[in-house]
């Protein structure tokens, strides 16, 4: 189809405000899916995503829009994550496409990630399309919220169109709004390829799979590639789009977005964020690929049958095709060990990715309790960044400690400032700013340790305000405080992956939360077990596991030996996910003790 009618377009909006929704609307609209193949949110391909109701990975989808002109327009329609922990997939699909259009909740209005994405999108030139969404809810007041669109974003809102993405309500005016507000891509067809690698993910028969958006040039089978950044060439197999089926096509042309296969085994080959162009006619330069995203959350990853750790190697690497934002290296551990320690961008992140080993590669995995990255300055005058709390060095080889800092925008309606302002000052933040929004919502800004943030911040925001508030941050440098190692010794045995870096004025009241916890949470076992939290081998707080395993049996009174086997049959079965540590079993929820403190 001729460039001028084709329109590449994201859908971006904070989490919940109805892009999945919308997005389902769209596809029934366009006749892309049939009636009776519709599931809703169609394009959370993912269980966990469907499970979870939350948009993990983009999609990207072709459909064809017959216009109120008579025309028809080749629509490549591209969703995006909400949450703050997927930032990174939603610039990805932002730099594929010319437009953007922009859902905002008419009920809860302009929201943290609202912003958020409104800046990655203008970022990327994109043209914005505000739509506002769930007028159909009497809380809606579309007039207001077009007001604070303007306000706080300064798009014109005049003609937003008011939209019920569940009802399907004035779907059809956005699609007119498509044709006629956002630009068609304006590559050059006859000029050297080049196309945006904005994803990619490992498939058995056919081996890497990429996701391309023809920027200028023609991608055919049979083409002799390159992939600028890493070098790789190979001879195209295969090109096609996703309707959201597999569709097998005989070129993908400018301005077009679809997938290529090549039989790539080598998973380094393919990066997302390079450019692909031709070996012969090669273009000049990569396009300008996008902003790689650093983890901010790492934690140790140890399969609980030690033999499995090559599957958890391969496993890995064929995630991270498919999850560029996630990085990972061997480490070992006295306590676990062959392992990898892994980064990810946020603790939700984390928590996905330790899904997905698990279901789609069949791992059985223990994961350590999550770190940040901390800068150490030691006496020698070397600087050491440890993201695993086990290899601080000794304490009198510390000169200072510093760690990460975030500056956080919360919008928080006015009512619940004051308990904001507590859990704020509760997680050591330090007050910046406090601005009227309208006359119903404050935005407050702090500077706060990244640190307190990833533990439990998010849910102890959603309680302390009912979950009105917003949140989101970014990274502001690194700043130094009082931290300390906090050591946890099972029956006298110091657990390294027990250990965490912790806010010396919190230590004492952390070690005494910690033992309480792991107490509770590991099994009693045949003898008794001291739990211990230790500061630089000083003790400061001490409980005991008390012995148990024969009082299981002590019921049965000799005799019956079939009710005695389904006793231990049943004891066996709750240390399924269970590490042997030393002469101790610990449970993959002690690791993760630490996170549900204070
Ligand atoms: P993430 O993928 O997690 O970022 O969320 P999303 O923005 O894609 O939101 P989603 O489409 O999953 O919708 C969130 C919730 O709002 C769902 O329960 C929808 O049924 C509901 N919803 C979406 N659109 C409307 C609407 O127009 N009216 C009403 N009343 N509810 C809606």
């Amino acid at each position: 189809m001729d460039q001028s009618h084709i329109r590449n377009f994201s859908i971006v909006a904070h989490i919940d405000h109805g892009k999945s929704t919308l997005a389902d609307r769209i596809l029934e609209l366009t006749d892309t899916v049939e009636k009776r193949e519709m599931v809703s949110q169609m394009l959370d391909t993912m269980d966990l995503e469907r499970e979870r109701g939350i948009t993990i990975k983009l999609n990207a989808v072709q459909l064809i829009y017959h216009a109120k002109n008579g025309e028809d327009y080749l629509f490549h329609l591209i969703d995006t994550p909400g949450h703050v922990d997927f930032s990174y997939e939603v610039s990805r699909s932002l730099a594929a496409c010319e437009g953007a259009v922009l859902v905002v909740d008419a009920a809860q209005g302009v929201q943290a990630q609202t912003l958020a994405n409104v800046y990655l999108a203008l970022d990327n030139d994109l043209e914005i399309l505000p739509v506002l969404n769930k007028v159909d809810l009497p809380s809606a007041q579309p007039d207001v919220v077009k007001e604070e669109i303007e306000n706080l974003i300064g798009l014109d809102c005049s003609q937003a169109v008011e939209i019920s993405a569940k009802s399907g309500l004035n779907v059809d005016k956005v699609l007119e709004e498509i044709v006629d507000k956002l630009p068609a891509p304006s590559g050059d067809a006859n000029a050297p390829l080049q196309a945006l690698v904005f994803d990619s993910f490992y498939d058995s028969y056919r081996g890497i799979i990429a996701f391309v958006s023809v920027k200028n040039g023609v991608l055919k089978p049979k083409d002799k590639i390159r992939f600028m950044a890493t070098g790789a060439e190979y001879e195209v197999i295969e090109v096609g789009v996703r309707t959201p089926k597999e569709v097998i096509k005989d070129q993908l042309t400018t301005g077009e977005v679809g997938w290529i296969s090549a039989a790539i085994k080598n998973i380094e080959d393919v990066r997302v964020g390079d450019t692909i162009t031709h070996v012969n006619t090669p273009a000049k330069e990569p396009l300008k690929g996008y902003r790689e995203m650093n983890p901010m959350v790492y934690c140790g990853l140890y399969p609980v049958d030690n033999a499995r750790y090559d599957d958890l190697k391969e496993a890995l690497s064929k995630l991270k095709l498919n999850d560029a934002s996630l990085q990972f290296e061997p480490e070992t551990s006295q306590a676990l060990g062959f392992g990898f320690r892994c980064g990810f961008l946020g603790l939700l992140h984390m928590d996905v990715v330790e899904e997905r080993l698990e279901r789609e590669f069949n791992l059985d995995l223990i994961a350590t309790s999550p770190s940040v990255i901390y800068h150490v300055f030691k006496t020698d005058g070397t600087m050491e960044a440890i993201d695993n709390p086990a290899a601080l060095p000794p304490a009198q080889n510390i000169d200072h400690i510093e760690e990460p800092y975030v500056s956080a925008e919360i919008m928080v309606p006015k009512e619940y400032v004051g308990a904001m302002m507590d859990l704020c000052q509760k997680k050591r933040g330090e007050y910046v700013d406090l601005q009227v929004l309208d006359d119903i919502r404050m935005l407050m800004k702090y500077e706060l340790p990244l640190s307190e943030i990833i533990f439990d911040f998010f849910d102890k925001m959603k309680s302390c305000t009912k979950g009105y508030a917003s949140l989101d941050y970014e990274i502001s440098g690194y700043r130094e405080s009082k931290l300390v190692k906090m050591d946890i010794l099972l029956n006298g045995q110091i657990i390294d992956a027990l250990s965490t870096i912790v806010y010396k004025d919190f230590a004492y009241h952390r070690g005494n939360a910690m033992t309480i916890k792991l107490k509770e949470i590991i099994p009693k076992q045949q003898f008794e077990i001291p739990v211990q939290a230790a500061i630089g081998g000083k003790v400061i707080a001490r409980t005991n596991i008390k012995a148990l395993r024969k009082n299981v049996l002590a019921k049965c009174y000799g005799g019956d030996i079939s009710r005695k086997k389904k006793l231990l049959e049943k004891q066996k079965e709750g240390k399924k996910r269970m590490k042997m540590v030393g002469s101790v079993e610990i449970p993959q929820e002690a690791f993760m003790a630490v996170l549900s403190m204070d």
